[in-house]
């Protein structure tokens, strides 16, 4: 079993009141240790079986890497939250506001995008290849590192993320999740792109 389920970087009521113990019990000890499993029984023997994940989203496809891209996008939403307030760095909020005009604007479009989306996937904060930031949405397990492109934040818009705590409202959790993206992670993520 080459594949581990990630641990988390806080505790499971952390994210408290806007995403629940219960959510993340599911989220992240159902669905996201599912994917994990599925992933190492289909790469078992295979030439995957000693990549490495982000080798594997590259490269793979069907259901090798849906497993895989799962694994990777959930691995990366956990990381993007916190449970304690947390600010862009000077760099990152410049660029953001160079891009879109201003934070305000930049979250409108964030969240515009997260709540249209139609069907499963994933909101994504990328850089494209003239190091612009982006906002895009990928369906299903999609990744933009497979359209060479380098995600620095995303939010999960599958209905298992917010389906207990906010039922159909997709837009409220949005709202929600906004407040507990972990700045730090993503001006990390943006200075390791920079370099
Ligand atoms: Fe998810």
């Amino acid at each position: 079993m080459k594949f581990e389920l990630m641990q988390l970087p806080y505790e499971t009521n952390a994210l408290e009141p806007y995403i629940s113990v219960e959510t993340i019990s599911y989220h992240y000890g159902k669905h996201h240790l599912a994917y994990v499993n599925k992933l190492n029984a289909l790469t078992e023997g295979t030439e995957y079986s000693n990549k490495s994940l982000e080798y594997i989203v590259k490269n793979a496809d069907g259901a090798i890497f849906n497993n895989a891209a799962q694994v990777c996008n959930h691995d990366f939403y956990w990381h993007g939250l916190s449970g304690t307030a947390t600010d862009p760095s000077v760099e990152l909020s410049d660029l953001i506001k160079s891009c879109f005009g201003s934070i305000e604007a930049f979250k409108e479009e964030f969240i515009s995008t997260a709540a249209g989306h139609f069907g499963s996937g994933w909101v994504w904060l990328s850089i494209n290849e003239d190091k612009k930031l982006i906002v895009e949405a990928t369906s299903n397990a999609d990744n933009p590192i497979r359209h060479n492109r380098i995600p620095i934040l995303t939010c999960d818009v599958w209905e298992h993320a917010y389906y207990i705590d906010y039922r159909n409202m997709r837009p409220e959790y949005l709202e929600k999740w906004w407040k507990l993206i972990n700045w730090q992670f993503v001006s990390d993520n943006f200075a390791n792109v920079e370099k």
